[in-house]
């Protein structure tokens, strides 16, 4: 498999502490990639350098054979490089539907000025906007919810919707930093299913998750992250025998 994002000796500190120290990390192409490592170890930093919102101090992030390094969210995302965030908390009565919507309008670059002034052109782009938000919302069974706003939502059908958001960019790759955090189980199974269909279409995922259950079962690759640095990379099994792992998780100083 060739690689789809290969980030090489990736620096970023705060406030003078360093918090990621040179991460290498390969992405294949096609590839359900598990990102673990104990708290602290940099991911969810990882994740915000590597899509946009923090600039790197140093060192590169190629996707799809481009450098991307240090270019905004809506140049990645438009690109195909998209990860998942939580709702914005600026629109809380808008439904399901406009959220949606909202978003595939901001990913074309289009002002709501321009949509509004209702341009034949406009019209005809809002109408496959729709068509695409209702593919998004039926591949996620949001059917029942469309017209909720979406702070009535339940946590989970949060998490559906921050996934379907990212969708709306028709991504090849999707970072998802612990989709499933405080979610039921049988919703976790729901979205575990919904990644392993993306998947097997061919979008490539690099998954942060703290259940190893779940890594486990999804993940191959799996990249173990501590300290700011890829401490390794393997099956599960592989890398759940590795003792430098262990020792990570346990926090022992080496
Ligand atoms: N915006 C920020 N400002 C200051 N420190 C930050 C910021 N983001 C992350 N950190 C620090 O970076 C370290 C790694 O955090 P994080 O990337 O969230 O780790 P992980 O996701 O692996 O648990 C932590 O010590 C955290 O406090
Ligand atoms: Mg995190």
């Amino acid at each position: 498999m060739t690689d789809l994002l290969t980030i090489s000796g990736l620096t970023r500190g705060f406030y003078g502490v360093s918090v990621l120290n040179g991460v290498d990390i390969a992405i294949p192409e096609g590839s359900f990639t598990g990102l673990i490592g104990p708290n602290g170890a940099g991911k969810s930093t990882l994740f915000n350098v590597v899509s946009g919102l923090y600039r790197p101090d140093g060192g590169a992030v190629t996707f799809a054979g481009e450098d991307v390094t240090a270019l905004p969210p809506e140049a990645l995302v438009r690109r195909r490089l998209v990860r998942t965030f939580q709702l914005a908390r600026g629109f809380p009565k808008l439904s399901v539907f406009q959220h949606l919507m909202l978003y595939g309008r901001e990913q074309a670059g289009e002002s709501l000025v321009s949509a509004l002034i209702g341009s034949h052109k406009a019209r005809l782009r809002e109408e496959a906007l729709a068509e695409q938000a209702w593919a998004v919302i039926r591949r996620l069974k949001l059917d029942g919810v469309v017209d909720n706003p979406v702070v009535a939502l339940s946590g989970g059908q949060k998490k559906l919707v921050e996934i379907g958001r990212a969708l709306m960019a028709e991504p090849r790759l999707i970072l998802l930093d612990e989709p499933m955090a405080g979610v039921n189980p049988s919703l976790t199974e729901e979205i575990a299913g919904h990644l392993v269909a993306l998947n097997r279409e061919g979008v490539t995922i690099c998954l942060i998750e703290h259940d190893m259950g779940l890594i486990r079962r999804l993940c191959d690759p799996v990249i173990v992250m501590a300290e700011g640095r890829t401490l390794t990379r393997g099956s599960f099994d592989e890398v759940a025998s590795d003792e430098r792992v262990l020792e990570a998780y346990l926090g022992r100083r080496h």
